[in-house]
């Protein structure tokens, strides 16, 4: 079944920066979340629980739409580690590491 409030696009995506959002992605945000996504990197025993998300799996574990995502992205899920990142990156920073994270996928956004 699909919710259609679920499946909120990120506007601007297509031309987001893939290569400079993997080097972000890299740099800011693979210690928790992992150089692929999956929710293991070397940060995550200090900063959890809860555990840095799995950014990649089929069934997304907040089932967030990627607009919500973004949100979280740009100001942080209160009560856990992940941090508000636009205290330190621009949103088009912001958007090109969201970019990264979508190839990481595979290309497809959750609901799709
Ligand atoms: C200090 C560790 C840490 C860093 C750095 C970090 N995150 Fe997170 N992130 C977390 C944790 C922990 C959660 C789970 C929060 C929760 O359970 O509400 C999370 C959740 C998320 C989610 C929500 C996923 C979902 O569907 O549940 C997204 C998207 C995300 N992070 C992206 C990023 C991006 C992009 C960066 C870098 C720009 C980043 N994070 C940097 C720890 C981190």
């Amino acid at each position: 079944m699909r919710f259609p409030c679920y499946d909120a696009p990120v506007k601007g995506l297509k031309e987001a920066d893939l290569a400079r959002g993997a080097d972000i992605y890299i740099k800011n945000c693979s210690g928790c979340h992992g150089a692929y996504g999956q929710g293991n990197g070397p940060r995550r025993g200090i900063v959890g629980p809860p555990w840095p998300s799995n950014l990649v799996a089929e069934e997304p574990a907040g089932f967030f739409s990627p607009a919500a995502q973004m949100q979280i992205i740009h100001g942080g899920s209160p009560g856990t580690s992940m941090p508000p990142m636009a205290r330190s990156l621009s949103a088009s920073q912001l958007l090109d590491a969201y970019a990264h994270i979508v190839s990481l996928r595979g290309g497809a956004l959750p609901g799709q």
